[in-house]
């Protein structure tokens, strides 16, 4: 049986990561850090078949020890500081855990075992103020936040550690994907859950930022298999994994607004408080060589998704479950 380390378990992707990993078979273990309250929450329901270990991306020693004892064949790291807006607040941190925390990774399976295949958590926000339409995994990069350029570092320290020590270390450069697990923060989920407590009657207003920006979004539990993917071919490589689509944070409040027969006109504010200090305009991927490579393609739908993640917060909301 194949062991898996995911580093951000807690999170989106790696709750959907391990919950495909379970399905294939695998030993997964998930890294920690250290937490006033748990939060484990999305991955309570797979809880006593995986292994939680205490670990974090800031502290080299727990990531040697953690290679050590449980000798993984496989590495997935996907915990970061994600959240956009918050890396111009903590910018320094950002560096260090999103970039630094990259090399912390590659070095400890450089020094424990450099035979571990490597998954590195890149981002279609390295593109930022893109210079090609469509992105792929040849256009130039121009990051517009602390954390897009966190993730370049990530991305080339990952291909050097290839080049260096011949690691197979591998870089895919995930547009946005979405799900009902996904954080509050981020403009799809908290879209959808202020649709569903409008739609309770429980509030009347949503404060939002740019509603002008273009995204290419797709669901999650599809990109955590192209992730898998990756690291069963021969040779490592970077990949984008996208939709092909791109849509704005317009579209999809008229789509979320429009599923509980609703328009978000009667109801959106907007705020500058949730306005950025630099904007990525517009992403869209350009798939082709996840789909011929690792004949991967996307299989939710726009439109799918975003009503899977309202229905999902009314259905939490009329149980009465608190939303994370
Ligand atoms: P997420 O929900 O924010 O999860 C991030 C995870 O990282 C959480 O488990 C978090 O732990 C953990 N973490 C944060 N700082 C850490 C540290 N210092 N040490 C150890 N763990 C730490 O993010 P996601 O959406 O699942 O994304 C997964 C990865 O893909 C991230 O690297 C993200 O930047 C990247 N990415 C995401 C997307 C997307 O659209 N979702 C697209 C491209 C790339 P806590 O639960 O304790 O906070
Ligand atoms: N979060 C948020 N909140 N975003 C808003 C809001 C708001 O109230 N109003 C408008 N937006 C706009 C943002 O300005 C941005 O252009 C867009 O909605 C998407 O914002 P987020 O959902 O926060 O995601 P992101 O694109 O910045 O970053 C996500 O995707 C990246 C991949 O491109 C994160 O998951 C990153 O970790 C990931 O790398």
């Amino acid at each position: 049986m194949p062991t898996a380390l995911i580093t951000g378990i807690t999170g989106q992707d790696g709750s959907y990561l391990a919950d495909f990993l379970l399905g294939k078979g695998y030993n997964v273990v998930g890294m920690v850090r250290r937490t006033s309250t748990v939060n484990f929450h999305r991955v309570q329901h797979i809880q006593d078949k995986i292994t939680l270990v205490p670990g974090d991306l800031g502290d080299q020693i727990s990531l040697i020890h953690i290679l050590e004892e449980y000798k993984p064949d496989e590495v997935y790291n996907l915990a970061a500081q994600s959240f956009v807006q918050t890396s111009w607040n903590q910018p320094v941190f950002t560096g260090d855990v999103t970039g630094l925390g990259v090399t912390r990774v590659l070095d400890a399976i450089r020094i424990v075992d450099p035979k571990i295949r490597f998954y590195q958590a890149s981002s279609s926000e390295m593109f930022g103020k893109v210079v090609e339409v469509p992105q792929r995994e040849t256009t130039p990069f121009y990051p517009r936040s602390p954390y897009g350029v966190a993730k370049v570092y990530g991305h080339w320290i990952t291909i050097n550690y290839r080049e260096s020590y011949d690691l197979h270390a591998t870089s895919g450069i995930l547009f946005n994907h979405e799900s009902p697990r996904r954080g509050l923060e981020f403009v799809t989920r908290k879209i959808t859950y202020h649709v569903a407590q409008i739609k309770l009657g429980l509030i009347n207003e949503l404060s939002l930022g740019n509603l002008d920006a273009r995204r290419d979004w797709g669901f999650a539990g599809d990109y955590v298999q192209a992730m898998w993917l990756m690291l069963q071919q021969e040779k490592p490589d970077d990949y984008v994994v996208a939709t092909g689509e791109t849509h704005s944070v317009e579209e999809f409040l008229t789509e979320a607004f429009g599923y509980v027969n609703l328009d978000w006109r009667d109801y959106v504010k907007q705020d500058p408080r949730f306005m950025r200090p630099a904007e990525v305009d517009l992403l869209v991927g350009d798939p082709s060589k996840a789909g011929r490579k690792l004949g991967w393609e996307p299989s939710v739908t726009f439109s799918e998704l975003v009503k899977m993640m309202v229905k999902a917060d009314l259905d939490m909301l009329r149980n009465g479950q608190v939303a994370m």
